[in-house]
């Protein structure tokens, strides 16, 4: 019997809405294949909890994390708290903490689905984004400086090291050396950002000299971003730093149908410590309590977190029956164009598990 312990962080808004349907999903999975079991914890660290106790997690919560085999999270964020203190005290300690530092983001049009890209097929649209999770643009170096005055000033630096830059990389390359076609896009701006880029860019052409089966090419990120809509069949891995990677699978996400389809894995791939999987997108207080939200990119981010655990059939019955549901096309919510709430297309996968065991 394979046994797993799950800590499990539903969140903000839609977040414990989408992870509602992501732990019917799991319970299938055990009931449908026997040899697992999950062992669930739910926490409740999230904005209310912040607002009773001046923090988004106990003191000693990444120690509790720690213990756990893995993590599932929804999403966090409240009007009522501001965006740098929900995310900077919840998600971003979690992945620098536990040393998550690949966040894996497929881009893939699932069958069922059309691209908004007119004359882009399922065969066009199937790669996966590598994006640096713990350092780049998002450190907490610099600083504010007379506030309230006319010289008033913000600073902060981007921290690009050697040992964060190569084991990304590296990890990238791992990746595109397994695919069909073996081709590696990296995200640079070493024309605008003089010392870090040009520094990331270097170190890419040395772990690219490791990987000479691979096809290495780097693009600004301008210009990446515009290749994303005009010849998406182009990539198989694209790596990028932490910022770059952000904004680009948010358009990654876009192309193949929205954010309520884009999952993502926080990976630790030393597995010395627990990895994350999560959904893209954020707590959506503008639908939160309605019921509409789209569960597929939690489901999916469940997969993907088969596929961590070396369990690929679990992973594949999981979006067999995304993609079945997407290809019935009777049980969608809003963002799809249907009318189904939350819990019927989660109930419509769930079917659709017991349906294929
Ligand atoms: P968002 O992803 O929450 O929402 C953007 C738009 O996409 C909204 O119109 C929303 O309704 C829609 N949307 C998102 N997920 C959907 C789903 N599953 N089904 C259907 N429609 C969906 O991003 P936004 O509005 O920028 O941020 C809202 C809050 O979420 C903020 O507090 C932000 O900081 C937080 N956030 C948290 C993240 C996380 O927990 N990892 C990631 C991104 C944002
Ligand atoms: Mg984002």
């Amino acid at each position: 019997m394979l046994h797993y312990s799950i800590a499990v962080i539903p969140g903000d808004g839609i977040g414990p809405e989408v992870m509602d349907e992501g732990l019917k999903v799991l319970k299938a999975i055990e009931e449908s294949h026997g040899g697992i079991r999950f062992a669930n914890d739910v926490m409740d660290w999230n904005c209310n909890y912040y607002l009773t106790h001046g923090r988004m997690m106990p003191e000693n919560g990444l120690d509790t994390l720690k213990d756990y085999d893995l993590i599932l999270l929804g999403a966090v964020g409240a009007p009522e708290v501001p965006d740098h203190v929900s995310v900077w005290e919840l998600i971003l300690p979690i992945r620098r903490a536990f040393q998550q530092y690949v966040n894996l983001r497929p881009v893939k049009l699932l069958k069922g689905l059309e691209s908004p890209l007119r004359y882009k097929e399922h065969a066009d649209l199937d790669f996966v984004v590598v994006r640096e999770n713990t350092e780049g643009e998002y450190s907490n170096m610099g600083g504010r400086m007379h506030q309230g005055t006319p010289y008033e000033m913000a600073v902060q630096n981007n921290v690009f090291t050697r040992y964060g830059t190569e084991r990304i990389l590296k990890y990238a390359y791992s990746l595109a050396e397994k695919k069909p076609k073996k081709r590696l896009t990296a995200a640079t701006k070493s024309n605008g950002i003089n010392h870090s880029m040009p520094f990331w860019d270097e170190i890419v052409k040395e772990i690219s000299q490791e990987h000479p089966d691979v096809h290495t090419t780097l693009y600004h990120i301008d210009a990446l971003a515009a290749y994303f809509i005009t010849r998406p069949e182009t990539f198989d891995v694209v790596v990028a730093s932490n910022l770059f990677g952000d904004i680009l699978t948010d358009l990654g996400a876009a192309i193949v149908g929205g954010l309520g389809l884009a999952p993502s894995a926080n990976i630790n791939p030393e597995r010395k410590y627990p990895s994350m999987f999560e959904p893209i997108h954020g707590s959506a207080p503008d639908i939160a309590g309605k019921g509409s939200a789209n569960p597929i990119a939690q489901i999916w981010s469940l997969s993907m977190m088969m596929d961590h655990l070396d369990l690929p059939e679990i992973s594949g019955v999981i979006m067999n029956a995304i993609e079945q549901v997407l290809v019935d096309g009777k049980v969608l919510t809003p963002d799809l164009g249907g009318k189904a709430t939350t819990r019927e297309l989660g109930d419509e996968i769930v079917r659709q598990i017991y349906e294929a065991t």
